[in-house]
C-alpha cells in the first residue's frame, strides 16, 4: 500500500517514515506532485489534521497521513493550541514562549498536554489518533535542544524539560511518536 504524508517538514518525514511497516510504501508530497500550500484554518488540532489529508483525498484520490500538533494549557483553558505555532503573532519560538511565560506568570495550575492527531485516509476513510504527553509549564527556560516549547515543558515523571532531553529520549515518550504508534498498530492489525 502506498500512503503520501502530507507535510514538508524533513524531520516529521524522516520519524514517520522510519516508524511505519516495511510492506508501506511512504510517499512525499512532491512524488505526487503537489506543491500547494496545504489548508490549515481549523478551529482544533484534529480539524487542522483532518484537513490536511482530506485535502490530499480530495484532490488528488491518494491514501494519506497527516499531523497537527500544539500544546495546551489548562489555566489557560487550553491555549496555545491550534494557535500554537504563531502563537505571538509570528512563528518564533522565543516570542512565543515569552508569551506565554508572562500569561503564565501568576498561575498557580500549571498543567500542560502537547497533542498530537494524526489522520490517516484510506480509500476515502478517516481515522484519526491521538497522542498526549502530560507535564507543566516551568516559570523559566531550561535546555536548549529540541524546537518549540520543549524549554518550558516538564513532562510528568521526569527531572528534565524535552529541550534538556536527547532526540530519542524525547521521541520515547512524545505526543507524536504515540500518536505514530497507534498509526502503525492500525496498519498493522488490517
Ligand atoms: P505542528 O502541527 O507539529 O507543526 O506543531 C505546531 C506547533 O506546536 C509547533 O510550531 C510548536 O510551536 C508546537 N509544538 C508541536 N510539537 C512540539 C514539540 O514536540 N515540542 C515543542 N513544541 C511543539
Amino acid at each position: 500500500m502506498k500512503i503520501y504524508l502530507a507535510s514538508r517538514n524533513a524531520h516529521k518525514i524522516s520519524e514517520i517514515k522510519n516508524a511505519l511497516p516495511a510492506d508501506i510504501t511512504f510517499l512525499s508530497l512532491d512524488d505526487i506532485p503537489c506543491e500547494e500550500e496545504l489548508p490549515e484554518t481549523g478551529e482544533t488540532i484534529p480539524e487542522n489534521s483532518l484537513q490536511k489529508a482530506q485535502y490530499i483525498w480530495d484532490n488528488y484520490q491518494v491514501n494519506s497521513l497527516s499531523d497537527d500538533s500544539g500544546l495546551e494549557i489548562e489555566a489557560l483553558g487550553g491555549k496555545p493550541g491550534v494557535h500554537s505555532a504563531h502563537y505571538a503573532g509570528s512563528r518564533d519560538f522565543d516570542q512565543n514562549m515569552a508569551k506565554v511565560l508572562q500569561e503564565m506568570a501568576t498561575a498557580t495550575n500549571r498543567k500542560a498536554v502537547f497533542k498530537t492527531v494524526m489522520t490517516l485516509i484510506i480509500a476515502g476513510e478517516a481515522h484519526q489518533f491521538e497522542g498526549i504527553v502530560e507535564g507543566e509549564i516551568l516559570h523559566e527556560k531550561h535546555g536548549e535542544k529540541g524546537f518549540g516549547y520543549d524549554p518550558i515543558f516538564l513532562p510528568t515523571g521526569y527531572d528534565k524539560t524535552f529541550a534538556q532531553m536527547t532526540t530519542e529520549e524525547k521521541n520515547s515518550i512524545s505526543h507524536r511518536s504515540r500518536a505514530l504508534a497507534k498509526v502503525v498498530a492500525f496498519l498493522k492489525s488490517r
